[in-house]
C-alpha cells in the first residue's frame, strides 16, 4: 500500500492535489447531511480508507468500485445508472460486487491517490484475490445504459484470469457429453439450458441471476450445438428447456422470452430456495399449527380483514407508544384519520367510527392531545350508536409463515395502496393527499425507523412530481417495488412470499413487456388500470370478518365493564374515608408485591391482544379504568405493600419487649405506634417529661390490639398520598384526653408513680430498639420503592 500510496502521489500534478482539497472543503461545507451519491442501501458496498482492505483484498468475488466526486456534474448524472445496475444485478453479489468510494471527502483522498485516480467518475474492476498493490482494470464507463454496462461486467468476469471467482458458475457453453454426465456429478434437482446464438448475453444473465438459489442449474447452449438443439428440436433463439436426469425436457412457459421471465420463472420452479434460506413451509402444515389459526386465502386478492387490522394495530398499539401527540405528530394524526375518513372503503360502523374520531380531532383545538383522550374516541366511550372499530388482529392476505413475517408491514401497503385508488375513483381534491399522510404518517409514527428513513428519502425525491390521482397510484406502486427490490433476500422475506416485481407475470400477463434490447418494461398503461381494479373498493372480500353485532356487543359489554369498574373506584374510595371515622376495621385484602407485577404485566400484554383477548368479559377491565385509576390502584397496592413490612417489624418488636421485658403491653404498644410514624408527622408534645411527650399523638391507638393498630395509619396514609390532605391531628388530638382519664381510673398515686418510673426506664430501653429498628425499616422501605 505504502508503495502505491508513494508512486500515486508523485504523479498527480501540484494543481491537481489543490483542486482535490479545494473540493473536499467545499463537500465539507455544503452536503455535511448528505454525504455521497450513494447510501448502504443501494446494494453498493461504500468504500473507506477502513473497510477497502477487507472489501477488495483477497475478496472471492471480483470487485467493480467506481472512484467519483460527489461535486461532479457527470457522478452525479452517472449514479442513477450506477444504483440501476447495482440494483439489477444484485443476484450476481458472491460472484461480483459493487463498490463506490467518494474522493471529494477528505478522509478518502489518500485511498483515491493510492490507486492513481485522477478523473472522476472511474470505474474499474478488480478480480477476486486481487492483490493489495493491485490498482484494477479500467472499465468504460461512457454508457448510461444498464445493459451496456452489464455485458461489460460480463465480459470482464469471463476473461477473468485464474483464480475463478470461487461462487461464480461456468459460463461458457456446454455440450452435449458435459449433459450427459451432468446428473452424475451435481446434486440438483433442475437443469435448464437456455438455447442461444452466441451473441446472446441471456444465458450468461440467467445463470448468474440463479447463482444464490439452490437446487437448480442454468447452462447456455449455442444455437450451433446441433445435436441438443436437434435432440430437444429447439426452433427458437433464445429459449429455455428444463433438462431431467431420465433424459426427457420439457420447454419452460414463460410470458416472453427474455431474462427477467427466465429467471422469473426458474427462482419460483418447486423445490427452489434461496440459499440460506429455509424452505417454503407447506400451506397444509400452516394450517395445522397450533399457535394460531391459519386463514387459507387467494394470493391474488385484498382483504377486508387486513385493513381492520392495519387500523387496529395502527391506532391501538403503533400510535399508544405516544403518551402525549403534539406539533408535527398532531397534524399527522389529523391528515391520516382524515384521509381514511374520506377514502377507507371500510363498512358502516368502521366509518362511523372513522367519522367520529375525526370530528373530535378536528374539533380539538389544543396543542396537543394525550393518548388516554384519542383513545376514548376510538373506544367509542361515548356510546355512539353502530360506531366501533373492532378490536385485535386477523391477518388473512398478510399471514406470515412464521409470527414475526409479513403482517402489519404487510398490511400498511395495502391500506395505502387501497387508499390511492379510491382517491382516484371517488376524486378528491388534491391528489397528494393520500400520500403525503401516509408520508406524515410514517414519519412520525411508523415502527419501523429505519424503513420511515428510507420511505422519507424517496418521497422527498419525488413526491412534489405527483400532480393526478393516476400518478399518485402508480408512484406508491412503483416506490413499493423499489422496497422490495432492496428487501428481496433479506432475513425479513418470508420464504412462502418471496418479494417480487409486483405485479407478477402472473398476475398481469399484460403488465409486462420487453424493449428492442430485451430488457424489462413495465407499461404503465396495463398496470394503472390493474392497480385500479386489484385495491377497487367493490373487489375487497370480506372473508373472516368479525360479525358486526358481535363487535357492537363486545365494545357495550367493555363499556359496561368500565362504569362497573367507575363505580367500584368510587366504593373504594367512599370506604376509605369511613375507614378513617370507625376506627376498628377489618383489614382489606392486600395485594402482594407479585401480584401487582403480574398485574403490570397484563397491562403490557394488552397491547398485543389477538382476536381472542376481547372476547372474554373481564370483571375489571383494565384499560378503560383510565390513567388516573390505574395509578390509584398501584399506589393503594404499594402501600399495602409497605404495610405488610411494617405488619412483620411490629409482630417481631412485640415478642421482642415481651419475652425479654414482660413489659405492659400498653408501653410496647406506645412504641409500635411511634415506629409507624414518621417524624416530620409528629407535632413535638408538651415537654414536661418523657412519658407525656411519648403519649402526645397516640391517641386511641394504644388501647387497640396489634392487628387493628396500624390500620387507621394506613387509612390516613393512603389519604394523605391520594389527596395530599391530612386528617389525622384533629383526631389524635381528639382522643388524647380521654387516654389521659381512661389511665388514672382505679390506681392509686404510688401505683402511678411506680408505673412512671417503670414506665420511664422501660421507654429508654425501648427508644433505644426504637431506633435501632426504625433505621433497618428505613432500609427495607428504600428496597421496597427501588423493585
Ligand atoms: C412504508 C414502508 C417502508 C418499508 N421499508 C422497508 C425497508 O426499508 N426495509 C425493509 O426490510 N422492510 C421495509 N418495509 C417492510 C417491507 O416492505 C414489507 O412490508 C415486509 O417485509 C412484509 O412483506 P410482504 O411479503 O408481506 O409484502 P409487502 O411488500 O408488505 O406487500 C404487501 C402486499 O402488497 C402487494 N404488493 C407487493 N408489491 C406491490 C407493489 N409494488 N404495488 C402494489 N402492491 C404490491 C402484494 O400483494 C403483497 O403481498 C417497509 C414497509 C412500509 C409500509
Ligand atoms: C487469500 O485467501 C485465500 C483463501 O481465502 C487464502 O488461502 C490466502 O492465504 C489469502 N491470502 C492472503 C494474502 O491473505
Ligand atoms: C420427465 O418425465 C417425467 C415422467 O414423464 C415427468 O414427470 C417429468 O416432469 C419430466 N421432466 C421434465 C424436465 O420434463
Ligand atoms: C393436520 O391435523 C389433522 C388432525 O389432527 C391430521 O389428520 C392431518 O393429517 C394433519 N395434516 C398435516 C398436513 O399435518
Ligand atoms: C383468486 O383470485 C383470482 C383473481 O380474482 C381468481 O382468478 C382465482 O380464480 C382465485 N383463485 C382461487 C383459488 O379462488
Ligand atoms: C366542537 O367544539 C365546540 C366548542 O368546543 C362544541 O361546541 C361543539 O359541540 C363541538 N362539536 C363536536 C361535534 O364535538
Amino acid at each position: 500500500m505504502a508503495r502505491r500510496g508513494g508512486r500515486a502521489t508523485s504523479r498527480i500534478p501540484g494543481e491537481m492535489s489543490q483542486v482535490a482539497r479545494w473540493c473536499a472543503c467545499l463537500l465539507v461545507l455544503c452536503s455535511a447531511a448528505q454525504a455521497g451519491l450513494y447510501t448502504a442501501s443501494d446494494q453498493i458496498v461504500l468504500l473507506s480508507p477502513d473497510s477497502v482492505e477487507a472489501v477488495m483484498v483477497n475478496s472471492t468475488a471480483a470487485v467493480l468500485a467506481e472512484f467519483y466526486a460527489s461535486w461532479c456534474g457527470h457522478c452525479i448524472a452517472f449514479s442513477p445508472v450506477y444504483k440501476s445496475l447495482a440494483t439489477d444485478i444484485r443476484e450476481w453479489k458472491p460472484a461480483v460486487q459493487l463498490a463506490a468510494v467518494d474522493c471529494a471527502a477528505e478522509e478518502n483522498r489518500k485511498l483515491c491517490t493510492d490507486f492513481s485516480i485522477r478523473a472522476y467518475p472511474t470505474i474499474k474492476f478488480f478480480h477476486a484475490y486481487s492483490k493489495a498493490d493491485s490498482t484494477g482494470a479500467s472499465f468504460r464507463a461512457s454508457s448510461h445504459d444498464v445493459a451496456v454496462l452489464r455485458h461489460r461486467v460480463i465480459d470482464k468476469l469471463e476473461n477473468h484470469q485464474e483464480p475463478w471467482p470461487p461462487a461464480c458458475p461456468p459460463l461458457e457453453p456446454t455440450s452435449q457429453a458435459e449433459i450427459d454426465s451432468f446428473f452424475e456429478t451435481n446434486n440438483v434437482q433442475h437443469l435448464a439450458l437456455i438455447f442461444e446464438d452466441s451473441k446472446s448475453y441471456v444465458g450468461r444473465e440467467v445463470t448468474l441471476d440463479l447463482l444464490q438459489f439452490e437446487n437448480v442449474a442454468v447452462r447456455r447452449v449455442l444455437s450451433s450445438e446441433e445435436a441438443l438443439v436437434n435432440k430437444l428440436q429447439v426452433t427458437e433463439f433464445p429459449s429455455c428447456y428444463l433438462y431431467s436426469a431420465a433424459g426427457n425436457s420439457s420447454r419452460l412457459r414463460v410470458n416472453m422470452e427474455a431474462r427477467v421471465f427466465y429467471s422469473y420463472a426458474l427462482q419460483r420452479l418447486p423445490g427452489v430456495v434461496r440459499s440460506g434460506k429455509p424452505p417454503p413451509v407447506n400451506e397444509a402444515v400452516l394450517i395445522n399449527r397450533t399457535e394460531e389459526q391459519w386463514r387459507p386465502f387467494n394470493r391474488s386478492r385484498v382483504y377486508m380483514a387486513d385493513l381492520e387490522s392495519v387500523l387496529h394495530y395502527s391506532l391501538r398499539v403503533e400510535l399508544a407508544a405516544h403518551t402525549l401527540i403534539r406539533g408535527q405528530d398532531l397534524t399527522a394524526l389529523r391528515k391520516y384519520i382524515s384521509v381514511l375518513t374520506k377514502f377507507f372503503p371500510g363498512r358502516p360502523v368502521v366509518m362511523n367510527l372513522l367519522d367520529y374520531v375525526n370530528t373530535r380531532l378536528q374539533n380539538h383545538t389544543d396543542k396537543e392531545i394525550s393518548y388516554e383522550t384519542f383513545r376514548e374516541w376510538l373506544d367509542n366511550t361515548d356510546q355512539s350508536a353502530d360506531t366501533a372499530l373492532p378490536e385485535g388482529v386477523r391477518w388473512v392476505g398478510c399471514q406470515g409463515s412464521q409470527p414475526h413475517l409479513r403482517r402489519y408491514p404487510c398490511g400498511m401497503w395495502t391500506l395505502f395502496h387501497v387508499l390511492t385508488v379510491q382517491a382516484k375513483s371517488i376524486g378528491g381534491t388534491d391528489p397528494q393527499e393520500v400520500l403525503s399522510a401516509m408520508r406524515n404518517y410514517v414519519h412520525s409514527f411508523f415502527g419501523c425507523r429505519d424503513c420511515a428513513e428510507h420511505f422519507e428519502i424517496m418521497a422527498r425525491e419525488s413526491l412534489v412530481e405527483v400532480n393526478t390521482f393516476p400518478a399518485a397510484v402508480l408512484w406508491l406502486w412503483s416506490r413499493h417495488n423499489r422496497v422490495n427490490n432492496r428487501v428481496a433476500g433479506a432475513l425479513s422475506e418470508d420464504p412462502n412470499f418471496p418479494k417480487v416485481q409486483w405485479p407478477s407475470p402472473e398476475m398481469c400477463p399484460t403488465c409486462h413487456t420487453v424493449k428492442e434490447n430485451g430488457e424489462h418494461r413495465w407499461i404503465p398503461e396495463q398496470v394503472l388500470p390493474f392497480l385500479l381494479s386489484h385495491f377497487s373498493s367493490s373487489s375487497i372480500l370480506t372473508d373472516y370478518l368479525e360479525d358486526e353485532d358481535h363487535i357492537l356487543k363486545k365494545q357495550q359489554e367493555k363499556h359496561e365493564g368500565r362504569q362497573r369498574a367507575l363505580e367500584a373506584q368510587k366504593h373504594l374510595d367512599r370506604n376509605t374515608r369511613e375507614a378513617l371515622d370507625s376506627i376498628p376495621h377489618p383489614l382489606p385484602p392486600k395485594p402482594t408485591l407479585q401480584e401487582e407485577e403480574e398485574e403490570e404485566e397484563e397491562e403490557e400484554e394488552e397491547e398485543e391482544e389477538e382476536e381472542k383477548a376481547p372476547q372474554e368479559t373481564k370483571p375489571w377491565p383494565k384499560r378503560e379504568v383510565g390513567v388516573a385509576g390505574v395509578q390509584r390502584r398501584r399506589r393503594a397496592s404499594f402501600v399495602g405493600v409497605r404495610m405488610r413490612e411494617l405488619q412483620e417489624e411490629i409482630v417481631d418488636l412485640d415478642m421482642f419487649v415481651n419475652q425479654h421485658y414482660g413489659a405492659k403491653a400498653l408501653a410496647s404498644n406506645r412504641v409500635k405506634r411511634r415506629s409507624l410514624q414518621r417524624n416530620k408527622d409528629r407535632e413535638p408534645g408538651p415537654v414536661f417529661g418523657l412519658g407525656i411527650e411519648l403519649d402526645a399523638g397516640l391517641g386511641m391507638v394504644a388501647l387497640q390490639p396489634v392487628e387493628q393498630d396500624y390500620e387507621p395509619d394506613v387509612g390516613r396514609r393512603r389519604k394523605r398520598e391520594l389527596t395530599g390532605r391530612f386528617y389525622n391531628r384533629e383526631e389524635e388530638r381528639g382522643h388524647g384526653g380521654r387516654w389521659m382519664s381512661a389511665l388514672s381510673i382505679g390506681f392509686s398515686r404510688v401505683d402511678v408513680s411506680l408505673c412512671v418510673i417503670l414506665y420511664f426506664l422501660s421507654s429508654m430501653c425501648l427508644l433505644a430498639m426504637y431506633l435501632f429498628f426504625k433505621n433497618r425499616l428505613r432500609l427495607r422501605r428504600f428496597k421496597v420503592s427501588l423493585t
